[in-house]
């Protein structure tokens, strides 16, 4: 059991003084971390699951990573890579371009970067002023990406301005049109085209669908193997561009470097950051070389470009393929979905498990099916009491996000307090 001293205590009350606006529901006051494994500043150690939310991919500490920033470090942390020439940008925009077949890359340093300069990108070569998302979607919180992203909350707070039409995402446990897969058609996705274009925004003057391969935020939603495929057609049918969201669902954590290669779906624009930067700041825009002929200056930033985070990108990226972490995602998210599953036989309180690799979500549920919120903070503290980092996502959804470095034994022991947590509640 976690012990909690005034040495946590004063920091958080600190913070509580000075930082603001962010949703910290748990007491951890991290230190240091290695491989899988955080330490917070009491000593206790924690098995996490959570990966910094799909950020450590390659795990905390990674050795290789640490040296290429530390002698990068040495020689120059950032030069204004949007006014001068420098090698180790050009070679991690090379190597994204070879992991992902595009032909151009905008670099920045979040996600929510990475969105802006593809709804940029969109409106700028399509010149149509408006884009379809979907509900439950999540894109980041600059006013762009806030537009996309469907929380209504958000956005009767801040006003975004830019006109995007939410459409049905296939949520099929919980069908937001009644239907069942396979029966349905996917006739979410159709919704498109039937309501969407006949009713609310004309396709001519839709620039971009925006997506996310799975659905992280909104509750780990894996859509059917049909979805991105229907969704590919109506763009090309309609001369709309398709930009994927590959921010929490890429860098190898299905198995493939972009979620949507599960789906044998190409994207037109590619947004990818969290896990590329192995834990730096770091964003990509990708694109084909006919879509991203921007002219120079039309997009720019300061940092996109920073030598540090290259440095980190590229060694991360390196890494990755070096220590096959597709396979080893693939590999080890078979073995937790089948333990998940066996659990979900023995407790009601788990409704569905999905995922694919090693993004995989657990679906609290109360008998009646309605979203056991409560019940899920309540597995989450029982979790972290025991040493085990979970992070909720959706309306009751736990996601098991842990980095792709995991070895058997830490997930076995990370189950074993899941399980325990849930036995508790
Ligand atoms: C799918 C997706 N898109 C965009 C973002 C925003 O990224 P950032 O927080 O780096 O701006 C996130 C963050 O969780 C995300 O999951």
């Amino acid at each position: 059991m976690r012990k909690i001293t005034s040495k946590s205590r004063d920091i958080i009350d600190r913070d509580n003084k000075v930082v603001c606006s962010l949703t910290r529901s748990y007491d951890l006051v991290v230190d240091r971390a290695e491989g899988s494994t955080i330490y917070d500043v009491e000593g206790n150690s924690y098995i996490d699951f959570a990966a910094s939310v799909a950020v450590m991919n390659i795990g905390y500490n990674c050795k290789k990573v640490r040296e290429a920033v530390s002698s990068q470090l040495e020689k120059m942390v950032h030069c204004g890579f949007s006014d001068f020439y420098a090698e180790i940008p050009v070679r991690l925009a090379e190597k994204l371009c070879e992991m992902t077949g595009y032909d151009k890359v905008f670099l920045s340093n979040s996600g929510t970067e990475a969105v802006e300069a593809a709804m940029k990108l969109a409106f700028w070569y399509t010149r149509r002023s408006s884009m379809i998302a979907f509900y439950r979607s999540f894109h980041g919180r600059t006013l762009g990406a806030l537009s996309l992203s469907s929380s209504k909350l958000r956005h009767k707070e801040h006003f975004p301005s830019l006109r995007v039409e939410h459409s049905h995402y296939a949520y099929c446990y919980r069908c937001p049109l009644n239907l069942e897969y396979p029966g349905c058609g996917v006739a979410c996705v159709k919704d498109i085209e039937r309501t969407i274009f006949e009713r609310e925004l004309s396709p001519k003057d839709t620039a971009a669908i925006a997506v996310e391969p799975i659905q992280g935020e909104g509750g780990f939603i894996v859509p059917p193997p049909e979805f991105h495929k229907e969704l590919r057609k109506i763009c090309d049918e309609n001369g709309v561009l398709l930009i994927a969201d590959e921010i929490q669902a890429g860098g190898f954590r299905t198995g493939k470097f972009m979620a949507m290669e599960n789906f044998g779906v190409r994207a037109d624009i590619v947004c990818m950051s969290k896990s590329i930067g192995g834990g730096i700041p770091l964003g990509a825009t990708l694109s084909s070389e006919e879509l991203m002929s921007w002219q120079p200056g039309t997009h720019a930033n300061t940092f996109g470009g920073n030598l540090l985070a290259a440095a980190g990108g590229l060694a991360t990226l390196e890494f990755m393929e070096s220590s096959k972490l597709g396979e080893k995602a693939i590999e080890k998210g078979n073995y937790i979905m089948k333990r998940l599953n066996e659990f979900k036989d023995d407790y009601p309180l788990i409704g569905d498990v999905r995922g694919i690799g090693l993004m995989i979500g657990a679906e609290l549920v109360e008998k009646n099916k309605a979203p056991a919120a409560e019940k899920r903070e309540m597995v989450i503290n029982k979790a972290l009491n025991g040493g085990l980092i979970l992070l909720p996502a959706g309306d009751s959804v736990i996601r098991f996000v842990p980095p792709l470095i995991i070895s058997r034994n830490e997930i076995d022991k990370g189950l074993e307090i899941f399980e325990e947590a849930l036995k508790g509640v």
